[in-house]
């Protein structure tokens, strides 16, 4: 049996989303800004698109979403476009965000910081989240924006993005957050989070690859990334995708209809997974189990190094990760679970299982035999395990 539980990483395309996109790439190809027949075919389901975009994230009729590469180039567009318009051409110098962000957050910052912009990296508390007043704490006069993950990719831990917008909404700065790992298995309101910016990936919520959004709150000015043409409003030049665009608004529709699913159905299997696995002695939730996205669990087995345990469910055709899919190939220990503090040990044994709407009870109850066995047979090999007191072995 093949089992994929790797799905923050990224998802399989729906069929019904494929089904959608198909027709633009022989058919209906011209170019969306040619004036004649074939380049006007492709603006109907354009359209269509856009309205689901918008209606999935709430977004307003005056507000802007742009369709960018992926979240990566979204996330790119945010923090370098504020660095051009409020740290260069303003008295702005500074910028915070958590220090549990993705690299498409942290490299960017870090790019900035080499560049003189002072960024402050808010640590998270024992829960995996950063304190809402820290946030306040760390506010400056020369604060330009706040970025902060609307859901952690490795624990699925949910950042109270509300309490943070008012905060930044109070303060007059800037709000941009992340929503890569929320889009698709939690709502998203960008008008209840008072969010400026958000930056999303199709590819996270059963959408095509190569194709992301940029939600831009009315009133907000950006120096665009990409110059060029006149496309997105010369937000963002370059030809669109059409397919990949049509391709993400049907996958954000789908999405939301599966929401209930997801918190309900989704959650079910997570939670039967995790339980089973945490049967097991020295085993623990990294960050704990409350206010997670519904489809993700990030063990730490103690005595198992977590790439053995990747490879041992490889070879029973069972995906799952170490951490973030960019960071896999890689041995140093997982960044997130640095930042909580974990000890080494803990840092390197940690295993995230991410799941989707197409996982069945029949693949978790084989998931849940295959990793059981997998950490027996990698605790017999384990010198750190062996040695460890009696106590903390009992039977396994
Ligand atoms: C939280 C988060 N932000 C950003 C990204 C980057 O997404 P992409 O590689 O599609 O640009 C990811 C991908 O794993 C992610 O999990």
């Amino acid at each position: 049996m093949e089992v994929y539980l790797d799905n923050n990483a990224t998802t399989a395309v729906d069929p019904a989303v494929y089904e959608q996109m198909k027709p633009f790439f022989c058919d209906i190809f011209g170019n969306p800004n040619s004036l004649h027949r074939f380049g006007a075919g492709t603006h109907p389901k354009m359209m269509e698109a856009l309205d689901y975009l918008y209606s999935g994230i709430n977004a307003d009729d005056e507000d802007d979403i742009v369709i960018t590469g992926n979240a990566t180039e979204s996330i790119n567009t945010v923090i370098k476009g504020i660095w051009i318009d409020k740290i260069l051409n303003a008295d702005k110098n500074h910028i915070i965000v958590s220090e549990v962000e993705h690299p498409a957050v942290t490299a960017t910052c870090k790019f900035l910081e080499s560049q003189g912009v002072s960024v402050t990296y808010l640590p998270v508390n024992e829960e995996g989240i950063v304190d809402v007043q820290s946030v306040k704490q760390y506010l400056r006069e020369d604060t330009a924006l706040v970025s902060i993950m609307w859901a952690n990719n490795e624990t699925g831990k949910i950042f109270p993005i509300e309490e943070i917008g008012q905060i930044c909404k109070e303060a007059g700065v800037l709000f941009h957050s992340d929503a890569t790992q929320a889009i698709g298995k939690i709502p998203v309101d960008v008008q209840k989070a008072n969010v400026d910016f958000i930056s999303f990936s199709a590819h996270k919520f059963h959408g095509p690859k190569g194709v992301g959004g940029l939600y831009i709150k009315k009133g907000n000015k950006l120096t665009p990334l990409l110059h060029g043409g006149e496309q997105m409003g010369g937000k963002r030049a370059g030809t669109v995708d059409v397919a990949s665009m049509v391709g993400m608004g049907f996958a954000m529709k789908l999405a939301v209809e599966a929401l209930e699913y997801e918190a309900t159905e989704v959650k079910r299997l997570r939670d039967k997974l995790e339980s089973a696995i945490l049967e097991l002695p020295e085993t623990v939730v990294i960050g704990g189990v409350n206010n997670r996205t519904p489809n993700t669990t990030l063990i730490s087995i103690r005595g198992v190094e977590g790439e053995s345990m990747l490879w041992d469910l490889n070879q029973k055709g069972i995906g799952a990760s170490t951490g973030s899919a960019c960071a896999s190939e890689d041995l140093e220990a997982n960044p997130v679970m640095n930042a909580f503090g974990s000890d080494s040990e803990l840092a390197h044994t940690g295993v995230r299982f991410s799941l989707s709407r197409f996982n069945t009870e029949e693949q978790i109850d084989y998931a849940i035999e295959a990793i059981i066995g997998a950490v027996k047979r990698l605790r017999n090999l384990s010198s750190s395990y062996a040695y460890a007191p009696e106590s903390h072995k009992s039977g396994l």
